[in-house]
């Protein structure tokens, strides 16, 4: 794929004329024909404006997380997030872009209690972000909401597995389908919710095998995180990948080292600070000679 070159000295986060056509669910549905995908989905999440615009043209999907909670926040859990923010960083992602499809997280309340209250909800977040899709947690029980949804022109992404909204219930974020019974349940899971309409489902930490099952078992496109390189496609938490945390999840791995590399540059910028280095002439304004 080509990559674009953007001019960020316009301060123009979405340039123009738009240089390529956007992934749609359809377009990314398609990839998987008789159970197989030749082109994995590559999905990185992005919360702002300008990683956004980073991480464009290297993917098919940005999924606006609910991670947001954690990464950008500070929050012990994706359970405070509301739809504001989910909004707030929703359109900044679709401004950002302009070649990957966009997914929108919806928070934890936000689409439980009804399908009427998903459809409000979703379409919300449609028409004031710009986005093209939604993705919200749950199997067989939010298999009627996801129809309601998708019979009424909003593309959803399903999540199945390990679904931290519900870490109350689940008592942690550790893998799950460890046993006979809990796998059996993520496979009807996934089947529900790709029979339900579904053009794509995240399967999140739960053992390879079961991954391998899952990806093998539904129609839409699974794209797998802490899951198996048999999926047809892949997403991580973008700030886990460039090694922004000291600490990651053992299913992360670093294609970066950027909190050594933000270190670094604060304490060279400190102590030129200190040392009057900084601003020098080249940094200050003076009258022409
Ligand atoms: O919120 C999020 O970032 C996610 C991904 C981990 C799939 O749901």
């Amino acid at each position: 794929m080509s990559t674009f070159t953007i001019d960020t000295a316009t301060s123009r986060a979405t340039p123009s004329p738009v240089p390529g056509k956007r992934m749609t669910a359809p377009s990314l549905r398609a990839r998987k024909v008789d159970g197989k995908t030749e082109q994995p989905i590559v999905a990185l999440t992005a919360y702002t404006m300008r990683m956004a615009q980073l991480l464009d043209a290297h993917c098919d999907m940005l999924l606006v997380g609910d991670s947001l909670g954690q990464v950008i926040y500070g929050l012990p859990s994706t359970i405070p997030v509301t739809l504001d923010m989910m909004i707030a960083h929703g359109a900044a992602v679709v401004r950002g872009s302009w070649h990957a499809l966009v997914a929108v997280d919806m928070p934890f309340g936000s689409y439980e209690g009804s399908p009427e209250q998903a459809f409000a909800s979703c379409s919300r977040v449609m028409k004031e972000t710009g986005c093209a899709a939604v993705k919200l947690e749950g199997g067989a029980a939010m298999a009627p909401t996801i129809r309601f949804l998708t019979e009424r022109g909003i593309p959803v992404v399903g999540h199945v597995g390990l679904t931290p909204q519900a870490v109350n219930m689940l008592g942690g974020y550790g893998a799950r389908g460890k046993g006979a019974a809990e796998a059996k349940k993520i496979l009807e899971d996934a089947r529900a919710v790709a029979d339900a309409g579904t053009f794509s489902i995240v399967v999140e930490g739960v053992m390879e095998e079961l991954a391998t099952e899952v990806a093998r078992a539904v129609a839409p496109p699974v794209i797998g995180i802490g899951a198996s390189a048999e999926c047809d496609g892949q997403i991580l938490v973008t700030d886990d990948m460039l090694g922004l945390f000291e600490r990651t999840p053992r299913f992360v791995k670093r294609y970066g080292n950027l909190a050594e590399e933000i270190g670094k540059a604060a304490e060279a910028y400190a102590a030129e600070v200190r040392s009057r280095d900084f601003p020098s002439a080249e940094q200050t304004y003076r009258p022409k000679s």
